[in-house]
């Protein structure tokens, strides 16, 4: 496994999680949904671009369960076009810290474990999510490496990715450039003064991700934090939740800059 994943850049654990604990997270991930107040923070999830209010709501989901809004479920008002079970886009960032059940599945031993086995010293929890891909509206998210956006010098971010229901080409499945993880770090998104800006590091291009992850239920993808992946947007009938969850090790420095910082009260936590 550890060979695998260092030759590829990611590791596909097939039935790592029971059909049972995946319809857990899922009926979990409706109920957050179901209570959402959309008429208060109808914000539309970008990483960069956002106007003040948004970029508050986005940094402080580093320690709190926000949901963000599909580009295509609100009009150029900002106001929901779209049923709120279809519209929310993901939920993040402090799932594993704050909500019991993603909490229980993210601590478990054989979370831990595999955290060591992929070399993590000193592992922390960082961020969580909850990925929705709702059908015919699941947008795309752009080929990117995960270290972009959660740096540590070391760098050392790895991200478990868990499919909650099957993921396809139909339903807009991960893709992944395999190897790709051994070019540098393309670009840091970093706090600049009061804004986060994008700085390029490579001048060369991300490598093309041309193997699509097509996984069943319980299948976790391990991400290196250098791989480039993405997925398409979401024009099949039936959605693809996925929980990520993204680990650091504590051995490394997490930068001040990174847009993810944790308030005194809710420190990082390891398993
Ligand atoms: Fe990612």
């Amino acid at each position: 496994m550890q060979a695998t994943f260092l030759e590829d850049g990611f590791l596909i654990c097939e039935g790592f999680a029971s059909a049972q604990e995946c319809a857990d997270m899922i009926a979990q991930a409706d109920k957050l949904i179901a209570s959402f107040d959309e008429t208060a923070h109808q914000v539309v999830f970008s990483a960069s671009g956002q106007s003040h209010t948004a970029s508050d709501y986005f940094m402080d989901s580093a320690s709190e369960i926000s949901c963000f809004l599909e580009a295509g479920a609100v009009d150029e008002e900002g106001r929901l076009i779209k049923p709120k079970t279809q519209a929310v886009n993901k939920i993040g960032h402090a799932l594993h810290d704050l909500d019991p059940v993603f909490s229980h599945f993210s601590r478990q031993d054989k979370c831990k474990d595999l955290a060591r086995l992929l070399g993590l010293s000193a592992p922390l929890l960082l961020q969580s999510m909850v990925i929705c891909k709702q059908p015919f509206i699941g947008g795309e998210v752009n080929s990117h490496q995960d270290s972009t956006f959660l740096y540590t010098a070391p760098e050392s971010c790895i991200g478990l990715w868990l499919a909650l229901e099957p993921a396809t080409t139909a339903n807009g499945c991960m893709w992944a450039a395999r190897g790709g993880h051994r070019a540098p770090l393309k670009s840091r998104f970093h706090k600049q003064g009061d804004e986060m800006v994008m700085t390029a590091l490579s001048d060369a291009a991300l490598a093309d991700c041309t193997t699509p992850l097509e996984v069943d239920t319980g299948t976790v993808v391990v991400l290196h934090g250098r791989l480039p992946h993405l997925s398409h947007e979401n024009k099949s009938a039936t959605s693809r939740y996925a929980y990520a969850l993204h680990l650091i090790d504590g051995d490394s420095t997490y930068s001040e800059d990174n847009w993810l910082q944790r308030p005194a009260e809710l420190p990082l936590r390891g398993f």
